[in-house]
Parts: structure tokens; C-alpha cells; sequence
């Protein structure tokens, strides 16, 4: 891999230290960082309180915990009908049983709002994370549509992302997976969103991958101060300085592109086909220039697109490798399914590899990225059919981790059964259901109705046909030739597949 530097996803420490730690801890900013954090830890939090809205129900789980992934467990059986509260750290979180869905799958951001959900838990007025409508009218829309047309920019990227990340693998070649994945994801993502060459520019790809990581770890930094604090906060905290380096570097980097874009008198059909040019055409009319909105929004399909795309990758890889008798399996359809030298995939010969399809849904059903979705912020008191009201405030969402694991909905829940899906669909009327971007009450990991990932089928094709490369290209193995799976590391409400650990990759003699 050409990326010397290697660094974990989510806790922010990089394996190749730079600088010394000693110089660093008598920087301006470190001492003053140090105060507050002595004067936060000894009482200033408790007299500047922020606001919390309780749970409701039962509270499983204590306030404090590092992983919720139990109490999820227990309270979705423990309360089939009615709700139970996770004291998650900064809401309590009250999980709605799959029961009200309708009720509230379809209600507008003004009562039930998922965009300030998202800028409320990772402090978006400060670290930029959120979702705004351009963002997902854009992937909604206009990338879904296209999927066809851009099949062939995702074909040539594959194989150079591939090239240049996996390489030539003569002898068995160790990768730590999550960090080569991402590198691939990056690139494909990348190509369909700022297009190729920027897309490859590594200081790009750096600020894309990264913005998810600084921006998680600067919020959860800034957590532990009162709000009250949070407007200097931000200047002290690396991460969140990082966050604005990554917004004001990205924006020159992109202000050529989004001045070239700027002629309105090309036709649809001249108009280049990438994120670039949909976040211009679906946003304000004031901010079709302005590249700091442009910019941002970006970062943000960056920070939905990337990580997302990769931690469920991985989790697949690991699945394989756990269950290698899948692997021939899947390699057997590849080959007939794949394109010849002379064509390329289409959205039929990806439809054709089923096989695939039900395999990365079993994989998502374990092991999905987050255990909870349908995180919404309660606008308005919401009254439900069972008399109960939800006031204003309050954050609510479905366990969809345990719902995938309930044995009413999934017989032998705990198998791993890698062609569950497919047997599914091969039953008469069920054959659009059970893809892996179908939605439902029994498949909640995408989400359900108004909000549900507009981003899934995008990421579906990116996943398949990195995949089928790779099964095509190189055998597999875990590092030591382990036949178990690296332990997840299980986090609040997310699964995160081992950053570190590794996969070992052989070119094939095919
Ligand atoms: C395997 C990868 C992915 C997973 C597991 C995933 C999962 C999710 C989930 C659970 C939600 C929230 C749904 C809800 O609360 O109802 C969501 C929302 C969203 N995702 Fe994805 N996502 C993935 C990939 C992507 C990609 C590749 C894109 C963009 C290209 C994307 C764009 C979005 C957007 C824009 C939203 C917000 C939708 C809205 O507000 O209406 N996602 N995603």
C-alpha cells in the first residue's frame, strides 16, 4: 500500500507519532486546553448544565457505558410493544418499536427532524457535520439515476484504485483492511463526486477521509465541556481546528472546478456528470458560486458516503474469511455473471450476481455500522396511537440491530447463513424483496421511508464491483492463517469491523 501512515478510524491516534509529545504539552493552546479541562472535571460542567430531555420507559443500561450493544438487546425483547430509553452519552435515546413505524416513517423534519438530530449529537455548528437538502437531493436523485451512466468511470476506477492499493501481490502481501478499503472507497466516491483528477489528489482524499474522523472525534472532544464552552472549545480542540484546515484547503482546491461550472448555457447533456455539478444545479441559486457551501457539502457526502460504505465492506471481507466455502461459491458467479474484457458491468450483470447480494445482506444483518437508525429529533410534541406523547426535544430511533436478530423475523438468528436471502427471494411474490437495498420493518439498516439512505444503491454497485475484482484477482486469507473472524469493536450504539487487523492478498493464476 503506498500510504505509509497508518491511523486508527475512530480514536484519532496515529501509529506514526510525529513531533515530540513534551513540546507539544507546553504549547499555548495545550495549557489553556488544560484548565478548562481541569475546571470542567471539577465542577464547571455541573454548574453550566446543557439541555437533556429524559428517556421514556424502562432505561436500560447506565449512563456513562462505552456500549449499548446489550441493553439494545434486551430492551427490544423486553419491550416488544411499548418503549425503552438507552442513556447513550449526551441524549438519552428512546428506541420506538418497529410497531409505530408507520406512524412516524413518513412525518416531515418539522415534526420529526433527522437533520437536527445529526447537527445536535455531533455538535454540527461546530464541526460542519450534518446533512442539508441539496446533499440528499443530489444523491436522492440525481447519482441514483445516473448509476447506468457512470458505471463505466466506476469500472476504470476500480481497476485503477485496485492497482495502485493491492498492486501485484506475487507472495502472500499482509494489508490491514479498513485502512485499504477506504483507500479504494475513497477513490471510487471520489471519481463520481469532484471527478477525475481531482479525485485522485492525495491531499483531497486525505481531507475527505479524514473530515468524518476529526469531525466524530472533535465532537465527542467537545462533549466533554459544557455548551457554554463549546464556542471557545473549538479553537482549542486539534480536531476541530483540523475539521476548518479540511474546509478551507478542499475549498481552493475545488473553487477552479465550481468557476468552471458556472457557464448555465451548457445543455443537460453536456453537463459533466458528478456531485460537483448536481450539488450546483439542486442548491440555491445564492450559493451556486459560493464555494464554501459547495465545499462543505462535499465534505459532507464524504463523511455519509465513505466510512459507511467501508466498515460494511469490510465486514463482508471478514465474513468471507470466516466462511471461506462462500468464496467459490461467489467466484463461480462472478465468472459467469462478469462482463467480457471488451464490455462493461451493467446495472443487469449486477443484478445478476444474487448470490453477492444476499451474502453482503446477511453480513449487514450481524454486523451493520450502526445498531440504531431512524435517529430523529422530536420538533413537536408527537402524540402515538398508544396514548403516548413524545415531547419536543426528545431523541428517539429503532433498534434495528436486535429487530435483525429477532428469530420471529429471521429463523436461527445467529447463524450465519450466507444464501438466506437469496432462498427468500426465490419464494413466489417475494422477488423484490430481501435485496440488499431493500427496506422494511424487518430490514431496518438502511433506515425506513422519508429518510431511508438514498446513498445505499450507489453503494451497493461500488461494493459489488470492488468485490468481484478482488475475488477475481487474488486469493484471500486472514494474517497467521486465523480461521476466526477479528472481534468488532463494539462502541455506543456502532459496530466498528478491527481497523488493524490484517488480510493477506495473493495474486491468482488465473
Ligand atoms: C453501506 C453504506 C451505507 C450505510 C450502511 C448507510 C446507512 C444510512 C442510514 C442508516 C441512514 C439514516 C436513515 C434514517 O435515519 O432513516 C443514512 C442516511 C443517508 N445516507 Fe447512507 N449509508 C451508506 C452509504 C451511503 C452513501 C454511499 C451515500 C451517498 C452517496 C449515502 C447518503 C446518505 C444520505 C444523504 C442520508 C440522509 C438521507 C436523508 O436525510 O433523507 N449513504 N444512511
Amino acid at each position: 500500500m503506498s500510504n505509509a501512515t497508518l491511523e486508527l478510524p475512530f480514536n484519532n491516534m496515529p501509529l506514526a507519532l510525529e513531533g515530540s509529545y513534551l513540546s507539544a504539552l507546553f504549547r499555548p493552546t495545550s495549557i489553556l486546553l488544560s484548565v478548562i479541562t481541569l475546571l470542567t472535571a471539577f465542577g464547571l460542567r455541573y454548574l453550566l448544565p446543557g439541555k437533556n430531555i429524559g428517556g421514556f420507559g424502562e432505561v436500560i443500561g447506565k449512563t456513562g457505558d462505552r456500549d449499548f450493544h446489550d441493553a439494545l438487546y434486551k430492551g427490544y425483547f423486553k419491550h416488544p410493544n411499548t418503549l425503552f430509553t438507552i442513556p447513550t452519552a449526551h441524549h438519552p435515546m428512546t428506541l420506538v418499536p418497529t410497531q409505530f413505524l408507520d406512524e412516524i416513517k413518513a412525518l416531515p423534519e418539522s415534526i420529526l427532524s433527522f437533520q437536527k438530530q445529526v447537527t445536535a449529537r455531533f455538535l454540527g455548528k461546530y464541526t460542519g457535520l450534518g446533512v442539508n437538502d441539496t446533499l440528499v437531493h443530489s444523491v436522492k436523485v440525481d447519482l441514483t439515476k445516473n448509476i447506468p451512466k457512470i458505471m463505466g468511470e466506476l469500472q476504470d476506477e476500480v481497476g485503477y484504485a485496485i492497482g495502485k492499493h493491492v498492486g501485484e501481490c506475487e507472495d502472500w502481501t499482509p494489508y490491514p483492511l479498513y485502512f485499504m478499503l477506504t483507500h479504494l472507497v475513497a477513490l471510487l466516491s471520489g471519481r463520481i463526486f469532484v471527478g477525475h483528477p481531482l479525485s485522485r489528489n492525495e491531499e483531497w482524499l486525505h481531507a475527505t477521509v479524514r473530515y468524518t474522523i476529526d469531525g466524530f472525534t472533535g465532537a465527542e472532544k467537545l462533549w466533554n465541556y459544557p455548551r457554554i464552552l463549546h464556542p471557545i472549545m473549538q479553537y482549542l480542540i486539534p480536531e476541530v481546528r483540523q475539521v476548518h484546515s479540511y474546509l478551507s484547503n478542499g475549498g481552493k482546491m475545488l473553487a477552479p472546478l465550481i468557476k468552471a461550472r458556472q457557464n448555465t448555457n451548457l445543455s443537460e447533456k453536456e453537463k459533466p456528470m458528478d456531485m460537483v455539478q448536481w450539488i450546483i444545479d439542486n442548491c440555491d441559486p445564492k450559493d451556486k458560486e459560493n464555494v464554501s457551501y459547495v465545499t462543505q457539502t462535499q465534505m459532507l457526502i464524504s463523511v455519509v458516503a465513505i466510512h459507511t460504505t467501508t466498515m460494511t465492506m469490510a465486514q463482508v471481507i471478514f465474513d468471507l474469511l470466516a466462511h471461506p466455502e462462500y468464496i467459490d461459491i461467489l467466484r463461480e458467479e462472478i465468472q459467469r455473471v462478469k462482463p467480457t474484457e471488451e464490455e462493461a458491468w451493467t446495472k443487469a450483470k449486477i443484478a445478476g450476481l444474487r448470490k453477492m447480494d444476499s451474502f453482503m445482506k446477511e453480513s449487514q444483518r450481524f454486523r451493520p455500522p450502526g445498531l440504531v437508525t431512524m435517529n430523529r429529533q422530536v420538533e413537536q410534541d408527537l402524540k402515538l396511537s398508544n396514548g403516548l406523547t413524545l415531547p419536543k426535544g426528545a431523541h428517539i430511533g429503532v433498534a434495528a440491530g436486535s429487530n435483525a436478530l429477532d428469530p420471529e423475523l429471521f429463523p436461527n438468528p445467529m447463524e450465519f447463513d450466507g444464501l438466506r436471502f437469496l432462498k427468500l427471494r426465490e419464494r413466489p411474490g417475494n422477488e423484490n424483496k430481501y435485496n440488499f437495498v431493500t427496506t422494511g420493518p424487518d430490514q431496518l439498516h438502511w433506515g425506513v421511508g422519508t429518510h431511508a439512505c438514498p446513498g445505499r444503491f450507489f453503494a451497493s454497485y461500488e461494493i459489488k464491483m470492488l468485490l468481484a475484482k478482488l475475488l477475481t484477482d487474488y486469493d484471500i486469507k486472514l494474517e497467521g492463517g486465523a480461521s476466526e473472524r477479528p472481534a468488532d469493536i463494539a462502541l455506543d450504539i456502532r459496530v466498528i469491523p478491527n481497523p488493524m487487523a490484517k488480510v493477506m492478498f495473493k495474486k491468482r493464476s488465473v
